[in-house]
């Protein structure tokens, strides 16, 4: 079973995305970690981050891995863990340049199908996951909330994690990141036609994952009860 949550930044697609998962007991799929990853990598190879080339060499290389669980993503970088590393603001200002690159847009998209495929059931979210990655989704979610109500969100995250930011910054950080996602030609920010959208600006996170589990029992992906994924479209054979 393949579930999609795309939306912009802050508006609780990675908390719902996670928690979901968890409930599921199937991995979650942090996309914007292999794009965050990606970056880092760049960086510190000291690459020209509009090289397109140089940027798709990076993403191909695949120095990254991914651990996913139901309830942790874990990013290594050639041998070093950069799961915390991935989220800073320095990493964040320089992710719209590489997200922007087709090149790079091509090999994670296809490692992400290749996940996908390997794992049978995820719960997968970021900007095109829906409309380019996985178009034939069992079920495909959009999470939007008020761009102040996302900020917000997204100063605790950081303040979190120990950086010292304010909310003015912040506000223009997710307002740049709102428009580069908007406007890039390779793989925008994209509300699928077929996706269930939730506005969670007044909502709690517990809130929005009993909402997205409603939409799953109703579309008979899960039990009435139960959270157990049923055998969608793209659930692995069962074993011999
Ligand atoms: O969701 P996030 O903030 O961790 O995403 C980091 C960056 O990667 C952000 O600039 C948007 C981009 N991204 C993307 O272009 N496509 C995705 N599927 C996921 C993230």
């Amino acid at each position: 079973m393949i579930i999609t949550i795309d939306g912009p930044a802050g508006s609780g697609k990675s908390t719902a995305a996670r928690k979901v998962a968890a409930r599921l007991g199937i991995p979650y799929l942090d996309t914007g970690a292999m794009y965050r990853a990606v970056t880092l990598a760049a960086l510190e190879d000291g690459v020209d981050l509009r090289d397109e080339e140089a940027l798709t060499r990076v993403a191909a290389a695949g120095d990254y891995e991914l651990d996913l669980g139901p309830t942790h993503i874990r990013v290594t970088l050639r041998g070093r863990d950069v799961t915390e590393e991935i989220r800073s603001m320095c990493v964040n200002d320089h992710t719209r340049h590489i997200a922007a690159s087709p090149g790079v847009r091509r090999v994670l998209v296809e490692k992400q199908r290749e996940i996908g495929r390997r794992l049978g059931s995820i719960v997968t979210e970021g900007r095109d996951q829906g409309s380019v990655a996985f178009p034939g989704a069992d079920i495909k979610f959009y999470m939007d909330a008020e761009v102040n109500k996302r900020a917000e969100r997204r100063l605790h995250e950081l303040w979190a994690e120990g950086e010292e930011v304010t909310l003015e910054q912040v506000l223009a950080n997710v307002r740049e990141r709102d428009r580069t996602d908007a406007k890039r030609s390779a793989g925008p920010l994209t509300e699928p036609a077929d996706a269930i959208r939730i506005d969670t600006t007044a909502l709690s996170i517990g809130e929005v994952v009993k909402l997205v589990l409603t939409h799953l029992r109703r579309a008979g992906l899960i039990g009435p009860g139960a959270d157990k994924p049923g055998r969608g479209p793209h659930s692995e054979p069962p074993s011999p």
